[in-house]
């Protein structure tokens, strides 16, 4: 039998940071790449200032592998939002992913395209499971930097339009120093 994945590798991972040893592929996303998915606009003196990162364990696009990453989301609000992903669909929509958190606060905001909701909490160890037709962003709501691992199929592939267009329903923001979750009224699903 052909067999489509690499060969046997390893990564380590720092299970504190997220870092990985080999250092992987590495995508950074700046408060710049983030305008209109606040609520609010980003202001001009804080579009260079990075949101996340990403750090992922390439293996070939192939169904059949699994793809891993790391994403760090620094600490911070934008009018009062907490920091957070940009949040997608799966392309492949039926795909699943399982988060782990490492260290931090967090929200995983969660929807169909029905426009069902959903709102899970993230700490140090929790594990989440983002079934296969539901959006998934997660929102930083500590103080320190919210570190998470995931893995998926690696022929899932990125829908980011979609939620570019609608937003997500809810909105996780920031009140008297806890999250709060609110309807978005500019929510277009
Ligand atoms: O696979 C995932 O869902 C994550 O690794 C995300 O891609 C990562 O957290 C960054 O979020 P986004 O892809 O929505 O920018
Ligand atoms: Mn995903």
């Amino acid at each position: 039998m052909a067999l489509a994945g690499p060969p046997p590798f390893s990564t380590v991972l720092d299970l504190v940071g997220g870092a990985l040893d080999p250092e992987r592929k590495l995508v950074e996303r700046r408060l710049g790449d983030m305008q209109g998915m606040y609520a609010a606009p980003v202001p001009d003196e804080r579009l260079d200032e990075r949101v996340y990162l990403v750090s992922e364990i390439p293996v070939p696009i192939d169904e059949g592998n699994l793809l891993s990453s790391t994403t760090t989301i620094e600490p911070g609000t934008v009018g009062g939002e907490y920091h957070m992903t940009k949040g997608h669909f799966h392309a492949k929509l039926d795909r699943a992913e399982i988060y782990l958190t490492l260290a931090g606060e967090g929200r995983l905001v969660l929807a169909t395209e029905e426009g069902e909701h959903a709102v899970e909490p993230m700490g140090r160890g929790t594990v989440n499971y983002v079934p296969g037709g539901w959006a998934h962003r997660s929102v930083n709501v500590g103080h320190g930097p919210l570190v998470f691992f995931a893995v998926f199929p690696a022929d899932a592939g990125y829908d980011y339009k979609t939620i570019e267009e609608q937003g997500f329903p809810v909105l996780i923001v920031e009140r008297d120093g806890a999250p709060e979750v609110l309807p978005n009224p500019r929510y277009r699903g």
